[in-house]
C-alpha cells in the first residue's frame, strides 16, 4: 500500500500567509497528525503533494520523517489534479490510499478499517462516507442498497432543492494503480469550480465497469474535522484537547478541569500527576509520577521528577527535581536545574544555573548563570550580578552557604563552603569557606540632631 497526501491547496479560506496545513494544532502541524495516522496504519511509502511554496512543509516534515516523497503540484487546480501531480511512485498493481492533508483528527485505527474493507471487497476503488445529516461544506456521497458507488455532489455543485445525502465524504479513498491512472486521464474540470475534482475518479470509474464501493465508517464526525478556515482551526484544536486528554486520564493521570488543560500531543506524564485548571504544557515536557502541576501554570520543554510541585508558574527548558516546590510565581528559564527537594519559591527567576538538592531560594530573587550547591539558603531579594553590560560571567556558591537577604552577588564570584554573607552586601571578591563576609556601609545614629522644621 502507497499513499499520497494532499496538501497543495492554497487555503484561502485561512486568510493567513502561513500555509494551511502548517498551522499548529497542540504542539503539532496539522500535516504532522495526517502524516503519522497514514505512518501508524503501517504505510511506507508516502508521497506529500504540495504547492511550488510549500518548500516550508517540505523542510519542516523532512526533519521529522526523513522517508516522505514530496511531489509538487505547479497550480492548484483542484484535488483530481493534485492527485495527477502525485501519481508518479504508483505502479499499475499498486494499491494506494489517498488522503487530504488538512484533516488532523484522521487516525490509523480508521485507514486500518478502510484497508480491511478494500481487501475483502474485491473493488477496484473505495470512497469513504461518515454519516452528518447536517448540511454543510462536504461533498455528498450517494450509494445503492448494496454500498456500491453512485456518485459525489460538491457542496457548491448541489442543487438545493432536492433531497441531499447523509453521508458525507470524508476526503480518504483507496484505488488500484491502474483504476486511478485510468480515472485521471478521463478526468475534466466541467463545474461550477472549474475544477479537477478527485471526487470525480470513482463516477468515471464506476461508468466505464469497474467495481467502486462505499466504506460506511461508523466514526465521530469528529475524526474527519477538516480545516479550512480559523474557525474550523479552533474546532479542531478542541477535539484533539478531548482527545489527548482522554487518553491520559486512562493512563492515571488526574485532571481537575480537562476544558482549561491544554497538553501538546509530544507531551508525556506518568500515572499520578495531578493537574489542576487552566494548565499549558508544551513541546517536549515529560513529568513523572505524582507531581503536581497546579492552577495557571505554563510549563515548555519541561521535565518535572517524581512527586515535584509546581504553583502558578512559567517554566521554559527547565528541569525539576522530585520533590521540588516551585512558586508560585516563579519564571524558570532555559537550563534552570533544579535539584531534589529545593524550593524556589515566589517571585525568583532562574536561567542557566544548576541548584543542588535540599537548597532554597525562597523570594523576590533573580539567579542567572551560577552553580549553587545544597543545603544553601538565598535571601530575599538577593541577585546575582551577571552582566556587565556585554558579558555573563558565573556565580559560584558553595553547600550549606547561608545567603542574607538583599545581596548582590557581582559575578564573577565565588563563595566557599558553608559561607555566611551579610544582608545588604555587595559581594564583588572571592568568599572563603566557613567565613563571614560583610560588605554594606555602616550605620551611624546621631544623637545630637534636630529634626527640620
Ligand atoms: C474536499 C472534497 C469534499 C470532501 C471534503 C472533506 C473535493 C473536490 N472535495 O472539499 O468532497 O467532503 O474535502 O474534507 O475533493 N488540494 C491540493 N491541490 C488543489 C486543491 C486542494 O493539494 O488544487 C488539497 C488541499 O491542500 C487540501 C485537500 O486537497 O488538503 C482538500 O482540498 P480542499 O480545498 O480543502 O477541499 P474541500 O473543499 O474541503
Ligand atoms: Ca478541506
Amino acid at each position: 500500500m502507497k499513499a499520497i497526501i494532499l496538501a497543495a491547496g492554497q487555503g484561502k479560506r485561512m486568510r493567513t500567509n502561513l500555509q494551511k496545513v502548517m498551522h499548529p494544532i497542540l504542539g503539532k502541524t496539522i500535516i504532522q497528525y495526517v502524516v503519522e495516522a497514514a505512518l501508524n496504519a503501517g504505510i511506507e511509502d508516502i508521497t506529500v503533494v504540495i504547492s511550488p511554496t510549500g518548500g516550508d512543509i517540505q523542510t519542516e516534515l523532512t526533519k521529522i520523517y526523513p522517508q516522505l516523497h514530496f511531489a509538487i503540484q505547479e497550480t492548484p487546480l483542484g484535488t483530481g489534479h493534485a492527485v495527477q501531480a502525485g501519481v508518479g511512485r504508483v505502479q499499475d498493481d499498486d494499491d494506494v490510499l489517498i488522503l487530504y492533508g488538512d484533516l488532523p483528527l484522521i487516525t490509523g485505527e480508521f485507514f486500518g478499517e478502510v484497508l480491511d474493507f478494500y481487501n475483502n471487497s474485491n473493488s477496484s476503488a473505495i470512497v469513504t462516507a461518515a454519516y452528518n445529516p447536517e448540511l454543510d461544506d462536504f461533498g455528498r456521497v450517494y450509494a445503492d442498497e448494496d454500498g456500491a458507488f453512485e456518485k459525489i455532489v460538491e457542496a457548491k455543485d448541489a442543487d438545493p432543492s432536492t433531497p441531499f445525502s447523509e453521508w458525507v465524504n470524508t476526503g480518504n479513498f483507496i484505488f488500484n494503480g491502474a483504476a486511478l491512472k485510468y480515472g485521471l486521464s478521463k478526468l475534466d474540470n466541467k463545474n461550477s469550480q472549474g475544477e479537477y475534482y478527485l471526487t470525480d475518479i470513482p463516477k468515471i470509474l464506476r461508468d466505464d465497469g469497474y467495481a467502486v464501493n462505499v466504506y460506511h465508517s461508523q466514526a465521530d464526525m469528529t475524526v474527519f474535522t477538516g480545516i479550512n478556515t480559523q474557525v474550523q482551526l479552533a474546532e479542531a484544536v478542541g477535539h484533539m484537547q478531548d482527545r489527548i486528554n482522554e487518553r491520559h486520564m486512562l493512563g492515571g493521570v488526574r485532571m481537575v478541569d480537562p476544558f482549561s488543560t491544554y497538553i501538546d500531543d509530544t507531551v508525556e506524564l506518568s500515572p499520578g500527576v495531578v493537574i489542576y485548571p487552566n494548565v499549558i504544557l508544551e513541546g517536549a515536557c515529560k513529568v513523572a509520577e505524582d507531581a503536581i502541576i497546579g492552577a495557571n501554570s505554563h510549563l515548555q520543554n519541561t521535565v518535572v521528577g517524581v512527586g515535584a510541585h509546581i504553583r502558578q508558574s512559567v517554566l521554559i527548558g527547565a528541569n525539576i527535581g522530585a520533590g521540588a516546590d516551585i512558586g508560585p510565581f516563579a519564571y524558570l528559564r532555559p537550563d534552570a536545574n533544579i535539584g531534589n527537594k529545593s524550593k524556589i519559591g515566589s517571585f525568583v527567576e532562574v536561567k542557566k544555573a544548576n541548584v543542588a538538592e535540599n537548597t532554597k531560594i525562597p523570594h523576590l530573587t533573580y539567579i542567572g548563570d551560577a552553580d549553587i550547591g545544597s543545603g544553601t539558603n538565598i535571601g530575599c531579594g538577593t541577585i546575582t550580578a551577571n552582566y556587565d553590560g556585554v558579558n555573563k560571567f558565573r556565580t559560584i556558591i558553595g553547600d550549606d552557604v547561608f545567603v542574607g537577604s538583599n545581596v548582590n552577588l557581582v559575578a564573577p564570584v565565588k563563595i566557599g563552603n558553608g559561607a555566611y554573607l551579610a544582608s545588604g552586601s555587595t559581594i564583588n571578591k572571592d568568599v572563603p569557606e566557613g567565613t563571614l563576609a560583610i560588605a554594606r556601609a555602616r550605620q551611624e545614629v546621631k544623637t545630637n540632631w534636630n529634626r527640620p522644621k
